[in-house]
């Protein structure tokens, strides 16, 4: 059984050694002035495996008060704890079962983002979990060694559960990676790193007034959970498994003093090989695995500086634009255990059929809407046929940021405005930035899992976007099989 008690529990103990000494640059004005706070480490999730060979895990959504800020009490929601949720562990090929409960006031649903799984145990807006009731998803891992992550989609509410505090990892382990001599300690040389901005009020409430386009900007960066957090690091180099769980604020990451680093994964999993970047733009539900390296006694900083690529947004700092961040500060300690060099080859990039049997697709996004529509439930945007490669063209017509998800698969984005593109956006993504009047190709294959009642969405990764109806449906089909889906008495959701 998955513990109640929250991982932040005992922060409280954190020894007063890490409250002294660090040099970091003065909290921004609306967060507490407080001395850093080690980084907490989301515990991973307990699972049991039976005889059938299943790993079963158990996932409570509960509310519960955190000490996000030192010294106050935050309202926060959770997944098996008041904040964030455990980490979720499963290997390539193995069969995984979850029991689900809500423990809210108010119905929620948990989705697999990055996973390709049967859409009625994708946990969209057509899983909804009433209160006090058990949800119990189960499937087979298809997919390579990721970072992965968990989140509820309750329709025209996603932003607000999100926000609350409902996130949690799942990491994917597959042989090939096992294989690769990568940091791999988990909250030792391999740490989970979940960045979010909060605003909040003087008691210390979360502050979800005064939205703006691109939903709720926070002036405060909160990490696992806490705001002003340190990492002591103990190995010459270490591995952030990075996630952008904000709503809308785009992150663009680097180090200080121009240290560079390795990107190893992007969304999808493990690139061919090692890039070196000084810098990595992270946009509403994007992750990036980067390898640091730092030498003995070192305090290294990162940050966020301002969004360069800009181009086409109006009004760029009322968006967050313009602002900079602290968000980690790593403490090198003293002596560092020896890590091995990166390998020079990660994980070759499987490449997909090329596409013969399906159209090609194209997205525009504008305002809150895909193609001029806003989501409808009861709306089968299109069907896709199983086991087809389709190209995707997406193109933001807006003067607003957007970004482009897609559930089931993870795609290979072909090229950026008719040529290829850079690096960071060569490896297995689920989730695209799209600046305005871009044009990105995306190829994706829609494997194996069929349904003609539950559709799978693509939508805005801006989470007030999102819940605003930027958000399309798609079935897959079997040939021959006829799109039967659901229909919802809109009028009976309720979202408290
Ligand atoms: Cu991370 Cu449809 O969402
Ligand atoms: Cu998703
Ligand atoms: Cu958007």
């Amino acid at each position: 059984m998955v513990s109640r008690r929250g991982f932040l529990t005992g922060l409280a103990l954190v020894p007063a050694a890490y409250a002294a000494g660090c040099s970091i640059r003065p909290s921004p004005a609306g967060s507490a002035a407080d001395s850093p706070r080690a980084l907490p480490i989301p515990p991973q999730a307990p699972s049991t495996v039976g005889p059938d060979g299943v790993r079963r895990f158990a996932l409570r959504a509960q509310s519960g008060t955190t000490e996000m800020i030192r010294g106050k009490q935050t309202p926060t929601w959770g997944y098996s704890g008041s904040v964030l949720g455990p980490t979720v562990r499963a290997r390539r090929g193995e069969q995984v079962a979850f029991t689900i409960t809500n423990d809210l006031s108010e119905p929620t649903s948990v989705h697999w983002h990055g996973m390709h799984l049967p859409a009625k145990f994708d946990g969209g807006p057509h899983q909804m979990i009433a209160p006090g009731a058990v949800w119990a998803p189960h499937w087979t891992i298809a997919q390579q060694a990721a970072t992965l992550w968990y989140h509820p989609h309750p329709h025209g509410a996603t932003e607000k559960h999100v926000h609350r505090g409902l996130s949690g990892l799942f990491l994917i382990d597959d042989d090939a990676s096992d294989a690769l001599d990568l940091p791999k300690e988990y909250g030792v040389d391999d740490i989970p790193l979940v960045i979010q901005d909060r605003r909040f009020t003087d008691d210390g409430t979360l502050d979800d007034s005064d939205a703006t386009d691109v939903g709720l900007l926070g002036d405060t960066i909160v990490t696992n959970g806490i705001a002003n957090a340190h990492l002591t690091v103990t190995t010459e180099r270490v591995r952030l498994r990075i996630l952008n769980g904000s709503s809308g604020r785009l992150y663009n990451l680097s180090f200080n003093e121009g240290r560079k680093f390795q990107l190893i994964a992007t969304d999808g999993g493990l690139l061919p090989e090692p890039v070196t970047l000084e810098r990595i733009q992270l946009s509403p539900g994007e992750r990036a695995e980067l390898v640091v390296t730092l030498g003995a006694g070192e305090n290294v900083t990162l940050r966020s500086l301002p969004i360069t690529e800009r181009a086409g947004i109006d009004r760029a700092a009322e968006f967050g634009f313009d602002d900079t961040f602290t968000i980690l500060t790593l403490r090198a300690a003293s002596g560092l255990r020896p890590s091995a060099a990166l390998p020079a080859t990660l994980i070759p990039m499987r490449a997909l059929a090329s596409p013969t049997t399906a159209p090609t697709r194209s997205f525009d996004l504008q305002w809150f809407m895909i193609n001029n529509r806003r989501m409808d439930m009861n709306r089968i945007d299109m069907t896709v046929p199983v086991d087809t490669t389709e190209v995707w063209t997406v193109r933001n017509k807006d003067n607003w940021p957007h970004n482009f998800h897609v559930h089931d698969v993870q795609f290979q984005i072909l090229a950026v405005d008719g040529t290829p593109p850079p690096p960071d956006l060569s490896g297995w993504k689920d989730t695209v930035y799209t600046t305005p009047d871009t044009t990105y190709t995306l190829a994706m294959h829609f494997a194996d899992h069929t349904d003609p009642t539950y559709p799978y969405m693509y939508h805005c990764h801006l989470l007030h976007h999102e819940d605003q109806g930027m958000m399309g449906q798609f079935l897959v089909l079997a040939p021959g099989q006829q799109a039967a889906p659901m229909q919802m008495d809109m009028g009976s959701m309720s979202h408290g």
